[in-house]
């Protein structure tokens, strides 16, 4: 397969192992929703502890590359450096998806054509699902010197193409005009449909087709019928051909509503006037008393996750900007983690996401980076807190932060075992004063001094510290 060759292409920086520092302040409500302020190479390289195979659809907004410096990030990388920069990312977020997910990535023609050899390097080339071309400006831009520059694209790839579906489009009032029930047929609305098709076989030439009525139905000229003689017997036998009210219009056939697919297989065409463009995404931060200079629209994040997700799946934006993908997906009742590297994370998605929660109930956990549990050459961190260390535990195990210490040593219960974490050996001393549970115990210690037979009878399963902290 031919591959795109830049300077730097394969050298990936190491990258160290941080446990996520929740901040209760900044969070907000119930849930375990997920906002993480940093990085988003260390924070999903942190996230694939337990979310691996999980992500059900990542979007991503990246730094498009267009040699811009906005306010809130800087958009101007070295080529090689941002195809560097993406393709490291998106190693990782192929990790986080699921079996049946799906990355969705909006991009301009800066580097879409680049990105696209490096996604189908990466995704595979047979996973390619789409690129949809999204109307992001309604106006000509006649200072432009070339081209007003009118659109932006989502590349679309799957993980496993066989395995992914995608929805349909919910059908709009207006596609739903068409159909009534003028004869009240129990079976719904209808609408109405010529017996007739606009190529066939020539030996249909003379077709005439009598109805038990007498009503005898030929295609016009240069037409064909769309069904066989048998077939046509078989419709009106279960009251599917119409002769209209009084019963004297041309014969047609009824096309009911729940025989047709629930809604609409999506274009590749998105247009603003269906799912926003940037002067409505600005309004709509500006509504909530922000300003940022590259929102994308609700309405659009909208499309990508009716078509990716159902209610209840989780979805991952790691270039969150002003929130936009978190704010949707809450509404929508999407699972999500979000990742903000800059000072937006709290100036601009907590108040956003504060104000969805006002409304839609539930909640997030905001969370930074924090220390490093082991570094970039996988040295352990020998001077860690012990409530850093029962944060990483913890979260590496449930993909939730640890907002309880009242039981501490112990964690929490998590598929029905308890987790300890011990400053100390793991003797009969130390069992005997740990908080009691009658059940499956899985304790992390740097050591242990208990006999299998202990650890079988009192069914408890040890984990060392730190080798049974490496992924
Ligand atoms: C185009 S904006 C995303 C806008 C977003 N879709 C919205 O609706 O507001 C790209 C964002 O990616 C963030 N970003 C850039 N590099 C990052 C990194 N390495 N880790 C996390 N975020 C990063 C920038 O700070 C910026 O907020």
């Amino acid at each position: 397969m031919p591959e795109l060759i830049w300077d730097g292409k394969g050298v990936e920086q190491p990258v160290p192992v941080r446990a996520l520092d929740f901040d209760a302040a900044l969070s907000c409500g119930d849930g375990d929703n997920l906002i993480v302020r940093g990085d988003n190479l260390a924070a999903m390289t942190s996230l694939l502890r337990f979310y691996r195979g999980r992500v059900k659809c990542i979007y991503i907004d990246p730094p498009y590359n267009t040699g811009a410096a906005f306010e809130h990030y800087n958009d101007n990388f070295e080529h090689d450096l941002w195809l560097s920069m993406m393709s490291q990312r998106l190693k990782l977020m192929k990790q986080l998806l699921s079996d049946d997910g799906s990355i969705w990535i909006s991009i301009d023609d800066d580097e879409a054509h680049y990105l696209k050899v490096i996604c189908d390097e990466i995704f595979g080339r047979n996973n390619f699902v789409g690129n949809a071309v999204w109307h992001k400006k309604g106006t000509r831009s006649n200072d432009a010197r070339w081209f007003s520059d009118n659109h932006d694209f989502i590349l679309v790839y799957a993980l496993d193409k066989e395995r992914f579906h995608m929805n349909l489009l919910p059908r709009t009032e207006g596609s739903l005009k068409n159909y009534s029930n003028p004869d009240n047929d129990p079976r719904g609305v209808w609408q109405s449909l010529p017996l007739q098709a606009k190529s066939g076989s020539a030996s249909t030439a003379n077709f005439v087709h009598v109805f038990s009525n007498g009503v005898k139905w030929s295609p016009p000229p240069g037409r064909f019928p769309a069904f066989s003689h048998e077939s046509l017997d078989a419709l009106e036998r279960d009251n599917r051909i119409w002769f209209g009210k009084k019963g004297t219009n041309v014969p047609r056939y009824k096309k009911f509503l729940s025989d047709v697919k629930d809604g609409f297989v999506p274009t590749t065409l998105w247009f603003r006037d269906e799912v926003g463009d940037n002067q409505e995404a600005k309004r709509e931060v500006k509504a909530l008393g922000l300003v940022f200079d590259t929102p994308k629209p609700e309405r659009l994040i909208e499309r990508v996750l009716t078509l990716a997700t159902n209610a209840g799946d989780l979805v991952m934006d790691c270039f969150l900007g002003s929130g936009t993908t978190a704010a949707v997906a809450h509404k929508l009742n999407r699972r999500y983690i979000g990742v903000e590297i800059g000072e937006h994370a709290t100036t601009h998605v907590v108040p956003r996401l504060r104000q969805v929660v006002g409304t839609h109930g539930g909640g997030f956990k905001f969370c930074r980076l924090g220390e490093e549990i082991f570094d970039a050459a996988g040295n352990f961190n020998h001077a860690l807190t012990f409530e850093t260390l029962a944060q990483f535990i913890w979260f590496g195990l449930t993909g939730q932060v640890l907002v309880d210490e009242n039981e501490f040593p112990m964690l929490g219960i998590c598929d029905g075992a308890a987790v300890y974490l011990l400053d100390d050996l793991l003797t009969r001393e130390t069992f005997a004063k740990l908080p009691t549970y009658n059940g499956r115990k899985i304790v992390y210690a740097a050591a242990c001094r208990l006999s299998d037979r202990f650890l079988r009878d009192n069914e408890i399963e040890f984990r060392h510290v730190p080798n049974d902290l490496r992924t």
